[in-house]
């Protein structure tokens, strides 16, 4: 059977055209190299990008993101979903018509499911809940779920959420995971298909469990927040290699790898 790779990229945080973060931190020119080394892989299938896709939630943020993705978008399928920077309504000024996010219930959020191969399904939920930084699932979200789950029932799930609900070693982060985890573990443990679980938020790469179902925390491509995250250190720059992963399919088995940014490549045309 052949492989599928599916390449996470996390908290890209793209400003206005010719900004950068308030750190410093020139997040455009990161997810552009980052769009670089994944045309350049060529074995990719396809991409996804875990929340907090811009800093401020701006539609001028939007169009530089699809501006940067274009070249991307173009060439294999890239599925979005929304972080706790992200502005639902702003994103959808944008994003409305594009593949994937056209077929989400926009009323309550940017959920959507995809067949990946004989073996996976990827789902994606929406955990913002705007003018908050921690991560809620509304009831319309959870019964989004269940039913998505139920259809996907001979597939293994890749559950992809932007907000953890482990345990991600700071008390700082820890106030900022989803809210409602047992809310998330009912539907999850009715189903028993949900395989592993993508997410972002914490700008490390950290391995889990929730329950016996594993949990994969991506880098983020802009920046890392140091592990012992706290209020004295929240505002200094990491030295930890911004990154993503890269998760592979073969044979039904899912095995994640993480791989630095090169910071240096960029697109001639950017
Ligand atoms: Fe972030």
């Amino acid at each position: 059977m052949a492989s599928f790779k599916l390449a996470q990229l996390s908290d890209t945080h793209v400003v206005r055209k010719h900004s950068v973060l308030s750190n410093g931190v020139d997040s455009n020119h990161a997810l552009r190299a980052a769009v670089y080394q994944l045309i350049k892989a060529d074995d990719i299938d396809a991409v996804l990008l875990s929340g907090d896709l811009v800093e401020r939630g701006e539609i001028y943020e939007y169009f530089e993101l699809r501006n940067i993705l274009d070249p991307l978008m173009g060439l294999k399928p890239v599925y979005l979903m929304l972080g706790n920077h992200d502005v639902r309504d702003n994103f959808l000024g944008l994003f409305r018509d594009y593949p994937f996010i056209n077929q989400a219930n926009n009323s309550w959020g940017v959920q959507y499911s995809v067949t990946l191969n004989d073996t996976h399904a990827l789902v994606v939920l929406d955990t913002l809940k705007e003018g908050r930084d921690a991560g809620y699932l509304s009831a319309d979200k959870l019964i989004w779920l269940d039913r998505t789950l139920e259809r996907h029932r001979e597939k293994s799930v890749l559950l992809a959420m932007h907000h953890p609900m482990i345990d991600v070693g700071n008390s700082m982060m820890n106030k900022m995971n989803l809210v409602n985890q047992s809310d998330l573990s009912a539907v999850l443990q009715k189903h028993k298909n949900v395989n592993r679980i993508f997410c972002g938020h914490i700008h490390r790469e950290i391995t889990d469990a929730f329950g016996t179902i594993p949990v994969q925390v991506c880098p983020s491509t802009a920046f890392a927040y140091p592990a012992n995250l706290n209020e004295s250190n929240v505002d200094q720059l990491c030295r930890d290699n911004p990154g993503y992963l890269v998760h592979e399919i073969t044979d039904g088995v899912l095995t994640s790898k993480r791989h630095n940014l090169d910071l240096h490549a960029s697109l001639a045309t950017a």
